[in-house]
Protein backbone atom coordinates (compact mmCIF):
# COMPACT_ATOMS: atom_id res chain seq x y z
CA UNK A 1 0.00 0.00 0.00
CA UNK A 2 1.29 3.67 -0.51
CA UNK A 3 1.44 5.98 2.44
CA UNK A 4 -1.17 8.13 3.39
CA UNK A 5 -0.31 11.99 4.30
CA UNK A 6 -2.53 12.60 7.18
CA UNK A 7 -1.61 15.93 8.13
CA UNK A 8 -0.30 18.30 4.61
CA UNK A 9 -1.43 21.73 3.95
CA UNK A 10 -2.20 21.38 0.67
CA UNK A 11 -5.07 24.20 -0.29
CA UNK A 12 -3.34 27.00 -2.50
CA UNK A 13 -3.90 30.71 0.00
CA UNK A 14 -6.07 29.57 2.60
CA UNK A 15 -3.65 29.40 5.14
CA UNK A 16 0.19 29.33 6.24
CA UNK A 17 -0.08 26.66 2.86
CA UNK A 18 1.06 26.49 -0.61
CA UNK A 19 0.68 29.95 -1.86
CA UNK A 20 -0.48 29.02 -5.26
CA UNK A 21 -1.98 26.28 -6.52
CA UNK A 22 1.41 25.51 -8.81
CA UNK A 23 3.14 25.02 -5.44
CA UNK A 24 0.08 22.65 -3.92
CA UNK A 25 0.68 20.62 -7.38
CA UNK A 26 4.42 20.60 -6.75
CA UNK A 27 3.51 19.62 -3.13
CA UNK A 28 1.65 16.72 -4.49
CA UNK A 29 4.23 15.14 -7.03
CA UNK A 30 6.62 15.31 -3.96
CA UNK A 31 4.70 13.72 -2.23
CA UNK A 32 4.00 11.10 -4.44
CA UNK A 33 7.78 10.64 -4.94
CA UNK A 34 7.75 10.46 -1.08
CA UNK A 35 5.61 7.01 -1.47
CA UNK A 36 2.41 8.63 -0.63
CA UNK A 37 -0.92 7.58 -2.55
CA UNK A 38 -3.49 9.44 -0.58
CA UNK A 39 -3.08 13.17 1.63
CA UNK A 40 -5.54 15.39 3.24
CA UNK A 41 -5.83 18.12 1.48
CA UNK A 42 -6.02 20.74 4.87
CA UNK A 43 -5.81 24.33 5.76
CA UNK A 44 -5.94 25.71 9.43
CA UNK A 45 -9.25 26.45 10.80
CA UNK A 46 -8.74 28.64 14.05
CA UNK A 47 -9.41 32.44 14.39
CA UNK A 48 -6.30 33.61 11.91
CA UNK A 49 -8.47 31.79 9.47
CA UNK A 50 -12.11 33.26 9.95
CA UNK A 51 -13.20 32.61 6.32
CA UNK A 52 -12.30 28.74 6.30
CA UNK A 53 -15.44 27.37 6.19
CA UNK A 54 -15.83 23.50 6.17
CA UNK A 55 -17.82 24.45 2.22
CA UNK A 56 -14.61 27.29 1.23
CA UNK A 57 -12.50 23.93 2.20
CA UNK A 58 -14.48 21.24 0.48
CA UNK A 59 -14.48 23.54 -2.25
CA UNK A 60 -10.53 24.02 -2.45
CA UNK A 61 -10.08 20.24 -2.12
CA UNK A 62 -12.17 19.62 -5.25
CA UNK A 63 -10.24 22.55 -7.37
CA UNK A 64 -6.97 20.43 -6.39
CA UNK A 65 -8.53 16.88 -7.20
CA UNK A 66 -9.52 18.29 -10.63
CA UNK A 67 -5.95 19.79 -11.26
CA UNK A 68 -4.22 17.10 -10.35
CA UNK A 69 -5.99 14.88 -12.51
CA UNK A 70 -5.38 17.10 -15.54
CA UNK A 71 -1.81 17.48 -14.68
CA UNK A 72 -1.50 13.77 -13.88
CA UNK A 73 -0.43 13.77 -10.08
CA UNK A 74 -1.20 10.07 -8.89
CA UNK A 75 -2.41 11.40 -5.33
CA UNK A 76 -5.80 11.31 -3.67
CA UNK A 77 -6.99 14.13 -1.21
CA UNK A 78 -9.46 14.57 0.89
CA UNK A 79 -10.59 18.17 2.26
CA UNK A 80 -9.76 18.74 6.05
CA UNK A 81 -10.05 21.22 8.61
CA UNK A 82 -6.66 21.41 11.45
CA UNK A 83 -8.87 22.53 13.91
CA UNK A 84 -7.51 25.03 16.84
CA UNK A 85 -8.77 24.13 20.76
CA UNK A 86 -9.95 26.77 22.09
CA UNK A 87 -13.39 28.11 23.98
CA UNK A 88 -16.04 27.85 21.02
CA UNK A 89 -14.81 24.54 19.90
CA UNK A 90 -17.37 22.53 21.13
CA UNK A 91 -20.15 24.89 19.71
CA UNK A 92 -18.09 25.40 16.21
CA UNK A 93 -18.44 21.52 16.31
CA UNK A 94 -22.29 21.52 17.24
CA UNK A 95 -22.68 24.34 15.05
CA UNK A 96 -21.45 22.35 11.43
CA UNK A 97 -18.32 24.83 11.34
CA UNK A 98 -15.41 22.03 11.47
CA UNK A 99 -14.27 20.18 8.93
CA UNK A 100 -13.39 16.16 9.82
CA UNK A 101 -11.08 14.59 8.32
CA UNK A 102 -11.81 13.39 4.75
CA UNK A 103 -15.10 15.21 5.83
CA UNK A 104 -16.64 11.94 6.66
CA UNK A 105 -17.62 12.63 10.41
CA UNK A 106 -14.94 9.89 11.97
CA UNK A 107 -12.22 11.84 12.60
CA UNK A 108 -11.42 15.66 13.83
CA UNK A 109 -8.22 16.56 13.54
CA UNK A 110 -7.34 18.75 16.30
CA UNK A 111 -4.44 20.92 16.91
CA UNK A 112 -3.33 23.04 21.08
CA UNK A 113 -4.19 26.58 20.91
CA UNK A 114 -0.57 28.64 20.82
CA UNK A 115 1.57 28.44 23.66
CA UNK A 116 -0.86 26.10 25.44
CA UNK A 117 -2.30 22.46 26.48
CA UNK A 118 -5.58 21.49 27.24
CA UNK A 119 -6.95 18.25 28.64
CA UNK A 120 -8.80 16.81 25.67
CA UNK A 121 -10.66 14.52 27.45
CA UNK A 122 -14.19 15.73 27.88
CA UNK A 123 -13.97 17.65 24.72
CA UNK A 124 -13.36 13.63 22.99
CA UNK A 125 -16.34 12.16 25.21
CA UNK A 126 -18.26 15.46 23.68
CA UNK A 127 -17.95 14.63 20.28
CA UNK A 128 -17.80 10.66 20.22
CA UNK A 129 -18.44 8.67 18.17
CA UNK A 130 -16.40 10.78 16.06
CA UNK A 131 -13.05 10.44 17.08
CA UNK A 132 -10.35 13.09 17.91
CA UNK A 133 -6.80 12.82 16.08
CA UNK A 134 -4.07 14.48 17.99
CA UNK A 135 -1.97 16.78 15.03
CA UNK A 136 2.00 16.50 15.67
CA UNK A 137 1.27 14.87 18.79
CA UNK A 138 4.85 14.76 19.92
CA UNK A 139 4.94 18.81 20.15
CA UNK A 140 3.31 18.68 23.56
CA UNK A 141 5.84 17.92 26.00
CA UNK A 142 3.13 17.36 28.77
CA UNK A 143 1.63 14.69 26.52
CA UNK A 144 5.12 13.33 25.30
CA UNK A 145 6.66 13.11 28.40
CA UNK A 146 3.60 11.38 30.13
CA UNK A 147 3.04 8.28 28.69
CA UNK A 148 0.17 7.46 30.93
CA UNK A 149 -1.97 10.48 30.29
CA UNK A 150 -1.11 9.43 26.10
CA UNK A 151 -2.88 6.12 26.98
CA UNK A 152 -5.60 7.81 28.93
CA UNK A 153 -6.54 9.48 26.15
CA UNK A 154 -5.54 6.70 23.58
CA UNK A 155 -8.34 4.93 25.76
CA UNK A 156 -10.79 7.54 25.41
CA UNK A 157 -10.64 7.17 21.41
CA UNK A 158 -7.75 9.59 20.85
CA UNK A 159 -5.36 8.79 18.26
CA UNK A 160 -1.88 10.19 18.03
CA UNK A 161 -0.10 11.65 14.81
CA UNK A 162 3.39 12.32 14.65
CA UNK A 163 5.28 14.40 12.32
CA UNK A 164 7.22 12.33 9.86
CA UNK A 165 10.17 14.77 10.23
CA UNK A 166 10.46 14.90 14.08
CA UNK A 167 10.07 10.67 13.67
CA UNK A 168 13.45 10.93 11.08
CA UNK A 169 15.19 13.60 13.45
CA UNK A 170 14.07 14.57 16.43
CA UNK A 171 14.30 17.92 17.80
CA UNK A 172 16.69 16.88 20.94
CA UNK A 173 17.10 13.78 23.09
CA UNK A 174 14.37 14.01 24.93
CA UNK A 175 11.81 13.79 22.22
CA UNK A 176 13.91 10.81 20.48
CA UNK A 177 12.89 9.17 24.28
CA UNK A 178 9.60 10.64 24.28
CA UNK A 179 9.37 8.94 20.87
CA UNK A 180 10.70 5.62 21.80
CA UNK A 181 8.61 4.86 24.25
CA UNK A 182 5.32 5.49 22.72
CA UNK A 183 6.59 3.20 20.21
CA UNK A 184 7.13 1.20 22.51
CA UNK A 185 3.82 1.38 23.73
CA UNK A 186 2.25 0.68 20.17
CA UNK A 187 1.08 4.67 20.35
CA UNK A 188 2.64 6.14 17.18
CA UNK A 189 -0.95 6.05 15.30
CA UNK A 190 -0.28 8.01 12.20
CA UNK A 191 2.06 9.95 10.70
CA UNK A 192 1.83 13.11 8.78
CA UNK A 193 4.04 15.64 6.72
CA UNK A 194 2.46 18.84 8.18
CA UNK A 195 4.18 20.30 4.91
CA UNK A 196 3.34 23.78 4.11
CA UNK A 197 5.22 24.33 0.65
CA UNK A 198 7.63 23.13 -1.63
CA UNK A 199 10.78 25.27 -1.00
CA UNK A 200 10.40 25.59 2.93
CA UNK A 201 8.77 23.34 4.96
CA UNK A 202 8.43 20.33 2.44
CA UNK A 203 6.04 17.15 2.85
CA UNK A 204 8.88 15.09 4.27
CA UNK A 205 7.23 11.25 4.74
CA UNK A 206 9.71 8.47 3.79
CA UNK A 207 12.43 9.36 5.59
CA UNK A 208 9.94 9.33 9.17
CA UNK A 209 8.61 6.35 7.76
CA UNK A 210 11.84 4.23 7.69
CA UNK A 211 13.05 5.65 11.05
CA UNK A 212 9.39 4.55 12.56
CA UNK A 213 10.37 1.11 11.36
CA UNK A 214 13.29 0.79 13.16
CA UNK A 215 11.63 2.40 16.51
CA UNK A 216 8.46 0.24 16.01
CA UNK A 217 9.04 -2.53 13.63
CA UNK A 218 8.33 -3.64 10.41
CA UNK A 219 4.42 -4.18 10.87
CA UNK A 220 3.69 -1.39 13.01
CA UNK A 221 4.91 1.04 10.64
CA UNK A 222 2.82 0.00 7.79
CA UNK A 223 -0.07 -0.27 10.17
CA UNK A 224 0.92 3.45 11.21
CA UNK A 225 2.43 4.59 7.35
CA UNK A 226 -0.33 2.89 5.16
CA UNK A 227 -3.22 1.04 6.42
CA UNK A 228 -4.25 3.16 10.00
CA UNK A 229 -4.03 6.50 7.95
CA UNK A 230 -5.44 4.95 4.97
CA UNK A 231 -8.40 4.45 7.04
CA UNK A 232 -8.60 7.49 9.28
CA UNK A 233 -8.96 9.34 5.39
CA UNK A 234 -11.29 7.41 4.61
CA UNK A 235 -13.25 7.18 7.99
CA UNK A 236 -13.34 3.60 8.74
CA UNK A 237 -13.31 2.50 11.60
CA UNK A 238 -9.86 1.49 13.27
CA UNK A 239 -9.59 -0.59 16.27
CA UNK A 240 -6.34 0.68 17.88
CA UNK A 241 -5.26 -1.70 20.40
CA UNK A 242 -4.76 0.21 24.36
CA UNK A 243 -1.57 0.95 24.72
CA UNK A 244 1.30 -0.69 26.40
CA UNK A 245 2.23 1.14 28.77
CA UNK A 246 4.93 -0.29 31.19
CA UNK A 247 4.07 1.72 34.31
CA UNK A 248 1.02 1.29 35.89
CA UNK A 249 -0.63 4.41 34.15
CA UNK A 250 -4.40 3.41 35.13
CA UNK A 251 -3.57 3.56 38.89
CA UNK A 252 -1.60 7.28 37.85
CA UNK A 253 -4.99 7.81 35.92
CA UNK A 254 -6.99 7.40 39.02
CA UNK A 255 -4.65 9.27 41.55
CA UNK A 256 -3.20 6.16 42.68
FE1 LIG B 1 -0.59 21.73 10.33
Amino acid sequence: MPLADTHVHLLAGLDDGPASMSEAVAMCRFLVAEGAGLATALAHQNPDYPENTPERLRAAAVALAAELQRKKVKLAVRPTGEVMLGPDTLADWHAGRLLTVGDTGAYLLVEMPHRDFVDVLPLAAAVAPTRLVIAHAERYTPLLFDPPRAAAWVAAGCLLQVTASALADPWDDDMAGGLREWADAGMIHLIGSDGHGIDRRRPLLAEGYRALRGLAGRAAARRAGEEWGAAVLRGSALPVPMPAVRRSWFARVLGA
